[in-house]
């Protein structure tokens, strides 16, 4: 890929946001003159990005506008494997085509792909997921466990818990997970968890794990079928996010309990996860072989079911239809 002017400067600035890189070495390494590396700055402070000039030192870049590309998404992750590997793209169809696609083409655990809009985001049964907004965080990531594929689906209540904690960590609301993979405040979805893979019986070959989440929109930036639905943090919070602060927050968030998931299994996390469940304790309704039930909703169990109880009996859910 050729890089311009502009992408090459804010590549050699951002890699060197720790210290303080003089003009005339900017100059040398663009190969133009010091007047056009300091137009070009100029240019990019207009653009939201914000420098720091000492006199006999240089330039130090101290932030950017809140976009997500490679090069801004990989400064600052503070990850061991996760989001070490990535990409990112303007606009896509869906993410998760894509890192099936790369899955495919042996991308190591952690490949991340990162997207600004979707076109055809899906969600859990195929539903479509609304993510055409440059608002939002919308992303995939390749897992490749070493878990029998029985297990797989406990990986989107980790996700929900990283989600969980880094809402929390940011802001003083208090999210809900509502079974098996929305994120609510107030009762309003915030962000979803899409869990696909490719398995044989007893192995598998991976995982994608798509996340998305609705942070800057606006009210009016939703469409009125999902409005009275759906939230976003700025909605609220009233306060403004960077996404890829809360993409790499997330990651950082994930690999640490995925890591510790693999060691330890579910078991650890349930009481984490039962704590932020939605309606936890309350009277559910829902249908299993057609057939509609009610019982009070006690916990997750530790393969991932939901688990309700009616005078004393224990039933355990895994696909059911709930009433929410
Ligand atoms: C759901 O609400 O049922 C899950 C939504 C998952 C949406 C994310 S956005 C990034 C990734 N790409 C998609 O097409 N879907 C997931």
């Amino acid at each position: 890929m050729v890089l311009s002017n502009r992408e090459r400067l804010i590549q050699l600035l951002s890699q060197n946001m720790h210290t303080y890189v003089s003009g005339q070495w900017l100059s040398n390494e663009l190969g133009i003159s010091r007047t056009a590396v300091w137009k070009q700055m100029k240019h990019l402070e207009e653009d939201g990005y914000h420098f720091k000039a000492v006199p006999n030192k240089g330039y130090r870049l101290i932030d950017m506008p809140d976009k997500v590309s490679e090069n801004t998404l990989f400064w600052g992750m503070d990850t061991r494997v996760l989001g070490q590997t990535l990409e990112y793209h303007e606009q896509v169809e869906s993410t998760q085509d894509i890192a099936h696609m790369r899955a495919r083409e042996n991308a190591p655990e952690g490949y991340l792909i990162v997207t600004d809009s979707q076109l055809k985001g899906r969600g859990r049964l195929q539903r479509r997921f609304q993510s055409e907004n440059k608002n939002g965080g919308w992303f995939s990531f390749i897992l490749r466990p070493d878990i029998p594929p029985l297990h797989a689906q406990k990986l989107t209540l980790i996700t929900a818990i990283a989600l969980i904690r880094t809402i929390k960590q940011k802001t003083t609301l208090q999210p809900q997970i509502k079974w098996p993979n929305d994120v609510l405040i107030n009762g309003r979805k915030l962000a979803g968890i899409l869990t696909e893979m490719q398995a044989e019986q007893d192995r598998i070959h991976y995982m994608v794990i798509g996340v998305g989440i609705n942070i800057n929109h606006r009210p009016d930036e939703f469409s009125d079928d999902i409005k009275d639905k759906v939230t976003s943090l700025l909605i609220e919070t009233g306060d403004h996010f960077k996404r890829r602060h809360f993409i790499q927050d997330f990651l950082k968030n994930f690999e640490a309990l995925y890591e510790a998931f693999l060691k330890e299994g579910f078991l650890t996390f349930k009481e984490e996860w039962e704590q932020s469940a939605f309606r936890l304790g309350e009277e559910l309704t829902y249908k299993k072989n057609k057939q509609t039930f009610s019982g009070t909703f006690i916990g997750i169990h530790e393969d991932g079911a939901l688990v309700v109880e009616k005078d004393g009996i224990k039933d355990y859910l895994y696909s059911a239809e709930i009433d929410w």
